[in-house]
């Protein structure tokens, strides 16, 4: 959530700091080069910006020469209409009311008038569930990518080697990404069916009122990912459509029930495995209009009623759950616009990420010690997110401590009172006074530690820290300093001012691949929280300027290389990880499904797998390349 223009922002003064940290490194013999290289690696967000506004509105007319096997990837091939989702439609929203001054009013009026603060939303071109006519058969795959003396077919990427029997080939998804149907079938508003109409929030302007409409095409999305041989996806589900006001004391959508209930019972018919988050960034927009949401304790007690509710209804369809998505980046990004609108008085930008987490980790605790009161049958645990890097300078102290900044402000901060110690990291607790993080008691320090079943790691990519370049003592005591508390630096390139990896789309400035450290990572991962099974909950990649593509070039977009060598090269070592650093690793999801609304960068920046046409009212998915690859791989090292 609000990830790219955090991001953004934040590598805006990276991207400063940088530049200072290497002026003062150059006198240390730095090659001019460095300098070059951070510019080409941190775009500045409004070239961004204006550069996808202006390509996505050029409608581009099909050519008349097509290579037929774009002919056999799809139904329907029309040249391109301009995008649905903002010709039509103008998202606009008003304010958020003043926080606590929102009336508890759990009837359908009182709904209505959670809506009226979103403003109006844009109708679906489909209202029910579309039940497939036809079972789903793969076309035919992508001839070999290169040479086979340059790189090899995803099947021989080192065939010998096969993933643990029972391993998870699975894809992700996360509800306020994919379901569109925002308002229907008694739905509440999320804050991020809010958020994404506040100016400036989403940089193409895009909701995601539509989205992939996979909340009617379900069906269809677990078919042809089933066609593909993926045996589970990690999806999330919509609090709001469960309860729509939220809260412990009101009402269930049964509807909501319903759906969700058949989504699962579509995924065991089709061998895909549920594998369920109960909260991937959309909290009920009421909690925030009644008290502040997460940033309030009151939080803590309606979250396990959530927990308690979803548990009853689907125990023993799903096994595997997840409590929370990457609760870092959510807490962090409470404190950014538009979220620092919806805190409660006594709570502010500074602290909000650390009031945050503190209520989050007691919910998840709650919802947890829930799960095994309640004995709901299989495993359950949060989803982590980011990475443990590497010192800039090898051998350099003070590039050595920010690495361990950077894991306990990064994974840590929910790692280790889940995993080992039952508090804040040290570091921590030595940086940031009581008033911005809350001490554990002895009793709730107990609550939490030992609250998950397995680690599961979101780990996109890993690059090296190094100290901000007054020192990390100076930035500690100085609550002015930009790079306060965290007071590390993440550097995404050499000494020599090389690339750590291909870069992906410039919306995601923050991503390149990787893969040459993921078995670190991974020893890393399982040396400080170690458990007896990991899961890669989450991996993938934006295929630079997709997002640009017309419709009419389909076959182009199809062509996804970068993210097949990504998903290639991040599997090998995986297998590596396994087998030679004995890694327990027993699941790895691709991060997406299909194209989705990547949160601040909506439809602009691509991750899915399959391309989703947004300018047709059928919203058809065509497979890149990057799925037949996966499928191909996991065909050949999957066991059984
Ligand atoms: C993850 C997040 C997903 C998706 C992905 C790509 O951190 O859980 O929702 O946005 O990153 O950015």
């Amino acid at each position: 959530m609000a990830k790219f223009l955090s991001v953004v922002l934040a590598t805006t003064s990276l991207l400063f700091r940088l530049h200072v940290l290497e002026v003062a490194l150059s006198q240390n013999a730095v090659e001019t080069s460095a300098l070059t290289h951070t510019s080409i690696v941190l775009p500045s967000s409004s070239a961004v910006v204006s550069a996808v506004l202006s390509a996505t509105s050029t409608n581009t007319p099909l050519t008349s020469i097509e290579p037929s096997s774009t002919l056999s990837l799809t139904s329907t091939i029309t040249a391109a209409p301009p995008l649905t989702t903002t010709t039509s439609f103008n998202p606009s929203s008003g304010p958020f009311p003043p926080v606590g001054s929102f009336p508890r009013d759990y009837s359908p009026a009182g709904l209505a008038k959670l809506w009226d603060v979103v403003g109006p939303v844009e109708v679906p071109p489909i209202t029910t569930t579309v039940i497939p006519q036809t079972p789903i058969v793969l076309p035919s795959p992508p001839p070999a990518l290169y040479p086979s003396f340059f790189a090899v077919a995803p099947e021989d990427i080192l065939p010998d080697l096969k993933f643990p029997e029972g391993f998870f080939f699975g894809v992700a998804s996360a509800a306020y990404q994919v379901e569109g149907a925002v308002k229907d079938e008694g739905k509440g508003p999320s804050l991020w069916d809010w958020a994404n109409r506040q100016p400036g929030v989403v940089v193409d302007n895009t909701t995601a009122d539509v989205v992939d409409l996979h909340y009617y095409l379900y069906k269809e999305d677990v078919a042809r990912i089933a066609a593909l041989g993926v045996n589970s996806h990690s999806f999330s589900i919509s609090w709001g459509r469960i309860l729509p006001f939220g809260a412990a004391d009101s009402p269930v959508n049964q509807e909501g029930i319903d759906h969700y209930a058949d989504v699962i019972a579509t995924h065991l018919q089709f061998n895909v495995t549920p594998v369920v988050t109960l909260f991937h960034w959309d909290p009920p927009l009421a909690l925030s209009a009644y008290y502040g949401g997460f940033a309030s304790p009151n939080i803590v007690d309606d979250y396990i009623h959530y927990a308690k509710t979803v548990f009853t209804a689907y125990n023993g369809s799903v096994h595997t759950w997840y409590t929370f998505n990457e609760p870092q980046v959510f807490c962090s990004e409470l404190a950014g616009f538009p979220f620092n609108l919806t805190l409660p008085n006594g709570v502010n930008s500074s602290t909000a990420q650390f009031q945050c987490s503190y209520y989050l980790l007691k919910a998840h605790a709650g919802a947890v010690k829930a799960f095994r009161e309640m004995r709901i049958t299989g495993e359950i645990a949060f989803k982590s997110a980011d990475y443990v890097g590497m010192p800039w300078r090898a051998n350099n102290t003070e590039d050595a401590l920010a690495v361990e900044r950077h894991a306990a402000f990064g994974l840590g901060i929910f790692a280790d009172p889940v995993y080992t110690t039952g508090d804040w990291p040290q570091i921590l607790k030595d940086t940031l006074p009581p008033d911005y993080l809350p001490r554990f008691t002895e009793e709730e320090s107990k609550e939490i530690l030992g609250t998950a079943d397995f680690f599961a790691i979101d780990a996109y990519r890993t690059y090296w820290n190094a100290a901000p370049p007054e020192g990390i003592d100076a930035c500690v005591k100085d609550f002015s300093n930009p790079a306060w508390p965290a007071c590390n630096l993440e550097v995404m390139f050499d000494l020599n001012g090389w690339a750590s990896g291909p870069a992906s789309d410039p919306l995601s400035p923050w991503l390149q691949a990787t893969p040459q450290f993921l078995r670190t990572s991974f020893k890393e991962y399982h040396r400080r929280w170690p458990t007896s099974k990991i899961i890669f909950s989450e991996f993938g990649f934006t295929q630079p300027f997709e997002g640009t593509r017309t419709p009419a070039e389909l076959f182009q977009i199809t062509e996804d290389t970068e993210r097949t060598n990504y998903y290639m090269t991040y599997l090998g070592e995986l297998l590596l990880s396994i087998h030679e650093d004995g890694i327990p690793v027993e699941g790895a999801f691709a991060w997406a499904i299909m194209d989705n609304a990547e949160w601040n960068s909506g439809l602009s920046a691509r991750f899915g797998i399959q391309y989703v046409n947004y300018s047709s009212p059928t919203l058809e998915r065509t497979y890149k390349r990057s799925a037949f690859a996966l499928s191909e791989f996991f065909r050949q090292h999957l066991q059984n």
